[in-house]
Order: structure tokens, then sequence, then C-alpha cells
């Protein structure tokens, strides 16, 4: 995962970078680094391990850096353990001790990704007398720059290029050399990697929240292409070493949606937002009471004409294809699986004609998710991307993309990109339901009107959430939570387990409510607390009677059902009350409490809520 940032220009760059790595420290938190130059060929290099404040207190904020060209990186592990010499950035030369301090090295370098035949390079290496100091990959690809720039006395560019054809694997790659003092040269492949430029200075990052105090204009380098950036201004290269052209996109976001505007915490402040992603999601589908599909060149004419759908995606967002699953497959009457991406990717499942894959996915560079799409193509699907960030990979290489309009999220723990890709997921199934003749006009209106009530609702629960808080606080000592639901109520157990464990460290697991008789009952013992989920009226009293089957073994009950189902009471030790909505659609309000379930816990427990420990947002590893 990790994040990489660089600033070339005329202000100081290590206050910018440690900004652009603040942002982006959702990518990986274990250390962090920065080079920086002061015009002349020595870069200086400084190190930490942990959060990132060790980074910024150790360079006095970056004021004890001078000079107006640096990288930074901040590290999520995977090649060699989180210590302060496989912090990034490494050198091409040869250095004791961590690397840090002032290098004279030709080539210093920051990576994201992994280069799995990192291995045989470094042997290679080593036979030509170079020393190596980590046990990461990426001083491998950096000291492999080195070496070609040194052996054929080629430019950055083409050092870079050779470098790419030998490598496997994936990277993001930002790379000064000694000879250029001004200048940052990055290379891409399946990781993220964007550039903005401004007036006199240029900017390089992961991920678009990092820059945005700077500038909206960016171009989405592309998959093995090189990237010259200058103080204002940037050249792209292909493989061959010849100039291409990009297109350079605004970007519409709003800069202060990427801080915490008051909020303790990004994820409290995202949960806030739901109401608005929610909104906006739906207003960019349904225009003037109809449901419009066009952009995604899902015409009813297409719609018809299929046969299944296959919904892969990762973490929340495969929980959000589950939920789906059963909307999709109850109004449309449409054959629906959902798949891990990572599981998807290696398996061999017939894929009948006329089958539609979606891709879900929050960032649009989930690893296994790109993989997955990738498959599907070369199968002959038609393929459409449910993402949330513009111009993200999956949303370039799908057929077809329906863009979430959550924002830029922050906090690991998805809440707001989740909700709007469960809102955006229903209006398709509302759509599919009408093209393929399964719901009369009258009532794929009411379904329409329906849906538009989900932000305000939404927004009411949230004004009650100092219950929530007072029973997380009671909670927090918890060793094991079972969240438990049948159909849709299943799908948001699973994302309320997933909420509650990620930031709590509590152990939590997911059951259909049926199933738990099937073993993991066993596990309830005095006091074990079981939440149930219970807005699926058909289900109700079957999810209740598992309920007090766990009860009598000594669990301690939540219960979170819609206004009305006050009987829950004569069950439950502690019920939410969710507004009622149309079925199909109450799991984007269940969800909810759920959120501020887990969120409350972890701050009671006194944990990282934002940055919780060994995850990272966006996964764009195997
Ligand atoms: C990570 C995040 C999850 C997210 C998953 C898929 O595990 O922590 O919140 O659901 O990746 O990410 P994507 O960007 O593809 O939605």
């Amino acid at each position: 995962m990790c994040g990489i940032v660089g600033y070339t220009g005329n202000e100081q760059a290590a206050p910018i970078l440690l900004d652009g790595l603040k942002r982006l420290e959702y990518r990986g938190y274990d250390s962090a680094g920065l080079a920086v130059r002061d015009g002349g060929a020595l870069a200086e290099v400084v190190k930490a391990t942990g959060k990132l404040q060790h980074l910024a207190d150790k360079t006095d904020q970056g004021r004890a850096l001078p000079g107006m060209c640096g990288i930074g990186h901040t590290r999520w592990a995977t090649h060699g353990g989180p210590s302060m010499v496989n912090a990034h950035p490494h050198v091409s030369g040869n250095c004791s001790g961590s690397g840090s301090g002032t290098v004279e090295s030709d080539v210093v370098g920051v990576h994201n990704g992994i280069i799995e035949n990192f291995s045989e390079l470094k042997e290679k290496l080593l036979r030509h007398g170079y020393v190596f100091y980590s046990d990461t990959d990426t001083e491998v690809v950096v000291k492999l720059v080195d070496y070609y720039y040194k052996k054929y006395k080629i430019g950055p560019v083409d050092a870079i290029t050779r470098t790419m054809v030998r490598v496997r694997g994936s990277y993001a790659l930002a790379l000064m050399f000694k000879d250029y003092p001004n200048e940052i040269f990055a290379a891409r492949k399946d990781s993220p990697l964007i550039i903005g430029t401004a007036e006199n200075a240029s900017f390089l990052a992961s991920d678009v929240p990092a820059i945005l105090k700077y500038t909206r204009s960016v171009y989405y380098i592309d998959n093995l292409q090189v990237a010259r950036v200058s103080p204002g201004s940037v050249k792209f290269y292909d493989l061959n070493g010849d100039e291409v052209t990009l297109p350079l996109t605004e970007i519409t976001w709003d800069a202060a949606a990427a801080e915490k505007s008051g909020y303790e915490h990004f994820m409290l402040k995202e949960i806030h937002e739901q109401p608005a992603a929610v909104r906006d999601t739906l207003n960019s589908i349904i225009k003037d009471g109809d449901i419009v599909l066009t952009e995604t060149g899902l015409t009813d004419e297409v719609i018809r004409s299929l046969s299944q759908i296959d919904i892969v995606a990762c973490g929340s967002a495969w929980h959000v294809g589950m939920a789906a699953q059963y909307v999709i497959e109850d109004l449309a009457k449409l054959p629906v699986r959902v798949e891990l991406a990572s599981e998807f990717r290696y398996r061999s499942a017939p894929m009948p004609e006329n089958t539609l894959v979606i891709v879900i996915s929050q960032s649009g560079e989930t690893a296994d998710s790109l993989a997955a799409l990738r498959v599907a193509k070369e199968r002959g699907a038609l393929t459409l991307a449910v993402v949330n960030v513009i111009g993200s990979t999956i949303a370039r290489e799908a057929d077809h993309v329906l863009y979430t309009l959550a924002g830029p999220e922050i906090a690991v723990a998805t809440t707001k990109a989740y909700s709007a890709q469960l809102a955006a997921m229903d209006a398709l199934a509302v759509r599919m339901a009408l093209a393929r003749g399964q719901i009369s006009r009258e009532e794929y209106g009411h379904l329409i009107e329906e849906l538009g009530t989900i932000p305000d609702k939404i927004r009411r629960i949230l004004e009650d959430k100092e219950r929530l808080q007072w029973f997380s606080s009671k909670i927090a000592n918890a060793h094991d939570i079972f969240f438990i639901g049948r159909g849709l109520d299943y799908a948001i157990s699973l994302e309320g387990s997933l909420k509650m464990k990620e930031i709590s460290y509590i152990h939590s697991e997911a059951y259909a409510a049926g199933e738990l008789k099937h073993g993991t009952i066993s596990l309830i013992e005095r006091g074990t607390l079981v939440v149930g989920v219970l807005t699926q009226s058909g289900l109700y009293e079957k999810t209740v009677s598992n309920m007090m089957e766990c009860k009598s073994r000594g669990a301690y009950l939540m219960g979170v059902t819609t206004n009305g189902n006050f009987d829950v009471e004569d069950s439950v030790n502690f019920a939410v009350y969710v507004p009622r909505t149309d079925e199909h659609f109450v799991s984007s309000l269940a969800v909810v409490p759920l959120q501020l379930l887990g969120y409350y816990t972890s701050v009671s427990r006194g944990l990282d809520v934002d940055k919780p420990r060994n995850l990272a947002k966006s996964v764009t590893v195997e």
C-alpha cells in the first residue's frame, strides 16, 4: 500500500511533503521518510518509525530540511518489517546505518507496490558490487535504475524504462537524480499515482487529498508510463521513451472535504456526511423522477439481454455486493453471484454469455478487484465499475463506470463510500426491475420516491447517536461479539461486524442467523454480546428466535430494527430503531447504528479510530 508524495517548486518542500503525507497516512503508517534537495547534488534523507508525527517532530515540522524539491513516503510494510532501515526513501549509493542523513547518491527513491522478482534482481546487483542495507524490494529498484543509468550513460527516463522492462510486479515510483536537482521522475504500473501542476510548482501523490490544497489540475499517469516532473510542468513518456500527451483533469472535490472540520475523527465526520453522499450519488442517477443509466452504458436493452450478474469486490465493497444481491434478485429476478475479488481471479467459474460483471471499489485501485476486472474482460464479460475515485484504474479499465459521489474518504474504515455504493446499487436494481418488466411504472415511481427519503432518514438516525455512545462504553471490554441476521439483514451484519473488529480490535463474527446453531452457538457464554439485525419483516421472528437461543445460553442481546417493532424489547437488552422505509433499502439505515457502535467502542477503548493497526485504506497489493 504505502503513500508517496513529491514536490518541486519555489517553496520549501518538506512542510508540503509532510502535509501531503498526513493526508495519505491512511495508506500506511508504520514508518515514514523524506528526501529533500537544496539545489545541489546532495539529498538530505530523514526517516522515522511509527506515526508520521515522529517524522514531523524529527524535522521540526519540515523546517530543518531546507530545499525546494523532495519526495516522501508513508509505509505499510510488505518486504521487510517496519524499521528505520526499511523505511523509504532508499538510495542507490552505499550507506551505513538506516540510510538517513546527507547522501550523495545518484538516485534516491520512494515506491508503492511490490516487485515480485526482486530477489533475482538483487542477486544480479550484488554480483555488480551493489551493497544492500535494507530488506526491501524498493532498494533493489532504486539500485537497478542506478545500474542502467551508469552502465549505458543514458538519461533518467531511459534508465527508468529499462528498469520497468526488467521488473515484475506493481509500482508507483518517485525518483530524484543527483544530476537533475529540481526534477522528480516518476513511473507507474498498477499502483496509483497522480501528478498535479500549478504555477511554478508540481506535485505528485498516491491520491488526490494529498495535493488538493495546492492544485486541482491533475494528470493520471497511465500504466507503464514515465513522468518527468519540473516546477510547473510535466512531460510523459511511454516505455519506448517516446513523449506522450496526457489530458489534464480538473478535480471537483472540495479541499475542505479532506479536513476534519471540527470532528474528533475523520470516521465520525464521514459517518455524518452520509446523507450528502447518498443524496449526491442518487441525484446523479435519478433525473426528473427517472433512473438514468445511459452514461453507464446499461440501456434497457442491454439489461434485458443479461443472463447473470457477477459482483466482485473486497472488504466493505463486497458487503455492498452481498446486499445488492438480495435486492437485484428480488426486484429484477436476475441471478446474481457475489465473489470476493481475491477468489474470483483464481477461479475458472463458467461465465454464461451476457454476464455483467460489476466491480465495486471506493478507491478504484484495489489490486485484487483490478485483477478480477481484467479476468472478467478477458472472459468476454461486459464490465461495470462502481467507483468513488474519478480517473482511478478500475474506472478507466472497465467498459462502463457508475461513479459514487461520496467525496474523499480518509478514515480507513469506510462509511460514506459504503453507503453511497449501496444507494447506487439499489438504484441500479430498481432500473433493472423496470427494464425487465418485473415492476410496474407505478411501483418504479414509488421505489424511486422511497430511495429519495433515505438521506433524511440517515440524518434522523444520526441525531440519536448518544444512546449508542453510552451503550458502546458499556461493551467496550467485550471479548467476542456476534452479529446475526437473515437475508439483507445478514449482509448488514457482515458490515457491522467488520466495522467493529477493524477499529476496536474486539473479535467479532457475522453469521446468517440460521447458521449459528451449526457450530458457532457453542461459543456463546455468559455475557457474550449478540447483535441481531431485524429489519426484514418476513424474517423478524425467525431471527428473534435465534437470538433467544443465544440468550438462553447467557448472551446479552442488542437488536437493530425498524420503528414500530417495539415488542423487540421483550427479548433484547438494548434496542435501536431506524425509520421505516421500503425493506429493500432499509440496509442503508440499519448500517448506521452499527457504524456508530464500532466507532464509539473504538473511542471508548482509546484507540486510533482513523488509522487502525495493520490496515490500509487502499490495498494495492495482492
Ligand atoms: C480496504 C479498506 C476497506 C475497503 C476495502 C476495499 O480493506 O480498509 O474499507 O472496503 O479495502 O477497498 P475499495 O477501495 O476497493 O473499495
